[in-house]
């Protein structure tokens, strides 16, 4: 059996990308390293901020040959988990207070096919994840207060990443990180047990889809970053 996959994996966020191009910007990620392709939806109720629904990711999907990662900050969640699923997403992830059925939610995302994840924002504890281990295939933990990108990292959430690692155990969850990832701050996060990092801001500063080896560079660097650190903790 092949080992769960604990590397370092880097997902952009399409939340700093041209909305007017979505197709070429998640091409031109996906052509300069991106491992996973996040995609935020909110809904201007959970969220203080809109974005977009199910057809938009439809049409993003086409575009994206990777996994497609799908971050819903919307409340209620249930009556929309089918149509994100059909939408193509291979993770859709809930918020563990978005509703008060978290359980359900989660057999719903499995149900219609796609991998279950759970996000918690800064605020909630690690330990609101401890019966549904079974039930999810990745964890997120919100660094930010979710809503807009280019906010600052909340360091006290290093320490629930590190929580949630013993958690965890050998269980096949992945442990993603969301909000104020820079080479900076990857290395915290990483050291703590993370292994998918979302950026927004960090990977598309300064780039485009005319000059998309800046999202190269950008993306090579939260990687060198978060890897290193990894190999000094491991030494
Ligand atoms: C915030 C979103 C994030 C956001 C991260 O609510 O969930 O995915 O785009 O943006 P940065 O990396 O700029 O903090
Ligand atoms: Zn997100």
């Amino acid at each position: 059996m092949k080992p769960f996959d604990r590397s370092i994996k880097i997902a952009p966020s399409i939340l700093s990308a041209d909305f007017a191009n979505f197709g070429a910007e998640c091409r031109a990620i996906e052509a300069q390293g991106a491992d996973w392709v996040h995609v935020d939806v909110m809904d201007g109720h959970f969220v203080p901020n809109i974005t977009f629904g199910p057809s938009t990711c439809a049409a993003i999907r086409k575009h994206i040959k990777g996994v497609m990662d799908v971050h819903l900050m919307i409340a209620p969640v249930d009556p929309y988990i089918e149509a994100f699923v059909k939408s193509g997403a291979d993770v859709v992830t809930v918020h563990a207070e978005a509703g008060a059925h978290l359980d359900r939610s989660l057999q719903l995302v499995r149900s219609f096919g796609a991998k279950a994840g759970v996000s918690l924002n800064p605020s909630t504890p690690a330990s609101a994840l401890e019966f549904v281990l079974d039930r999810i295939d990745l964890v997120l933990v919100m660094t930010v207060n979710p809503g807009f990108g280019g906010q600052s990292f909340i360091d006290s959430q290093v320490e629930k990443v590190k929580q949630l690692r013993a958690m965890i155990g050998d269980r096949p969850i992945h442990i993603e990180i969301d909000g104020g990832i820079t080479p900076e701050t990857a290395p915290l996060v990483a050291q703590a047990g993370a292994d998918v990092l979302v950026a927004g801001s960090a990977v598309f500063k300064g780039g485009s889809v005319e000059t998309p080896e800046i999202y190269g560079r950008n993306i090579s660097a939260i990687r060198a970053a978060a890897e290193a650190a990894r190999q000094k903790f491991a030494a």
